[in-house]
């Protein structure tokens, strides 16, 4: 066993944080030997029941669950920044084009390592990102991640069709190969798999239901895509699939709603959408830099709450504009101030932290397990230096509750914030 002593962020059950500024964190193997949260909070109070265990102190730091990237595109890490004038031309002119050298299975092994090791300095300990249609982008995602004992979830991408030469697949053996990864992946370790089609413009009907009919064989798979995130993506969902009540509705025809699916930015949604999410148990991941770099619109909050569905936020590099936790929950925080009727102010700083950490591990069906440091999840977690910056060392001095401080870090900070990523470790009992 392991203890660690700094302030301390956690969450409870509904959603609220925890907060001790004398903390103690106490870590130790599981059965399985892998590193878990045996017990935490005040510091006189831990350490009194854990007198024999070594305490490493850092003093003036912040321990805080990792973060939870809800959706993100590993192969777009070279692409991030890449001007268009909204998400279609941007897919043809910048994404297929970067993405189409991921067949390459040694060009796929490096942007991995590049990807997780910008993770890991921006804090971020578990994503569920797309891979791309090659099998061997999910290969060496998977490799990289198991040996760096990473709890990570990916897939190999649906899209047989409205795809161009070298990114487009074939219905049948695209098929047989994610049901192939799934075998191969899927629970080992930490890895778990996400069935993923594209969006619906880029698959068949019969790769749609192919695609349904393995997440009811594997229900404890992950369903990962995109929906109603730009208007004139919406129009053609509507075109291709006309008798669908919305974009939203043609994944439920086929099966591809329900716990442990993830929708990237659902903007375009009216309240039957919400409804729909609610009763199916599928999550958005709300990733506020990219629609606001791609100009696609403003996920709307108050909807969301108001039904009541599952969301968490992401970063969705590389339409996202940074890897940064702390850039997400500033820009989710302008969004939630767009198309509010009553003045005030947007989300609470604490809630957005949440929504990256221990609710983004909720939408995904992951609770307890990760985004927190409770006892029982898996040692995950981010030590943070609240004086990374002249300018942060001033600012969150002067935090008079604890929600200045998260809001200060959130306004001001990035990677120079966090000081160390902590994976846990599988070794012995
Ligand atoms: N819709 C379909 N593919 C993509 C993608 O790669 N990024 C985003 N943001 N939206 C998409
Ligand atoms: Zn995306």
């Amino acid at each position: 066993m392991q203890a660690y002593r700094a302030s301390l962020l956690r969450f409870d059950e509904a959603g609220r944080p925890l907060f001790d500024e004398d903390g103690l964190l106490v870590v130790g193997p599981d059965a399985a030997g892998r590193q878990r949260v045996i017990d935490a909070g005040d510091f006189r109070a831990v350490s009194a029941r854990h007198a024999e265990v070594p305490v490493t102190r850092w003093a003036g730091r912040l321990i805080a669950p990792g973060f939870v990237d809800m959706h993100i595109h590993f192969p777009q890490t070279d692409i991030i920044g890449a001007p268009s004038e909204g998400l279609l031309p941007w897919l043809e002119n910048y994404t297929f084009p970067a993405e189409s050298r991921f067949s390459d299975p040694a060009h796929a092994a490096e942007v991995a390592e590049v990807f997780l090791d910008e993770l890991m300095r921006n804090g971020v300990t578990t994503a569920l990102t797309f891979a791309t249609s090659h099998v061997a982008s999910v290969d060496a995602f998977f490799e990289a991640s198991r040996r760096r004992n990473l709890r990570m979830i990916t897939g190999k991408v649906l899209q047989d069709r409205h795809s161009p030469d070298g990114v487009r697949d074939q219905t049948d053996q695209s098929l047989i190969d994610t049901e192939n990864l799934i075998r191969k992946w899927h629970d080992v370790e930490r890895l778990g798999y996400a069935i993923t089609p594209r969006f619906a413009p880029t698959s068949t009907d019969r790769q749609l239901q192919g695609a349904g009919e393995l997440a009811a064989r594997y229900p404890d798979t992950w369903i990962h895509s995109h929906v109603a995130e730009n208007k004139d993506e919406v129009q053609w969902a509507r075109e291709l699939f006309p008798s669908a009540r919305s974009y939203l509705d043609v994944y439920a025809g086929f099966g591809l709603m329900r716990e442990r699916a993830v929708y990237a930015h659902c903007i375009h949604f009216d309240d039957d959408d919400r409804r729909l999410m609610r009763e199916t148990g599928t999550a958005t991941a709300v990733s506020p830099t990219s629609n606001l770099f791609l100009g696609s619109g403003f996920f709307d909050f108050e909807g969301a709450d108001r039904i009541g569905y599952r969301y968490g936020l992401a970063s969705d590099v590389g339409g996202g504009a940074s890897f940064s936790p702390f850039a997400t929950m500033l820009a989710a925080y302008y969004v939630g101030r767009e198309g509010q009727t009553k003045p005030g102010l947007s989300i609470a700083p604490s809630q957005l932290w949440w929504r990256h950490t221990a609710g983004a591990a909720q939408a995904l069906g992951l609770e307890g397990v990760i985004g927190n440091l409770q006892p029982g999840c898996e040692a995950d977690f981010v030590v943070i230096d609240p004086q990374a910056t002249p300018l942060l060392a001033r600012k969150t001095s002067l935090a008079n509750s604890l929600e200045e401080l998260l809001f200060s870090m959130i306004v001001l900070g990035d990677d120079r914030l966090i000081e160390r990523t902590v994976i846990s470790q599988a070794g012995q009992a």
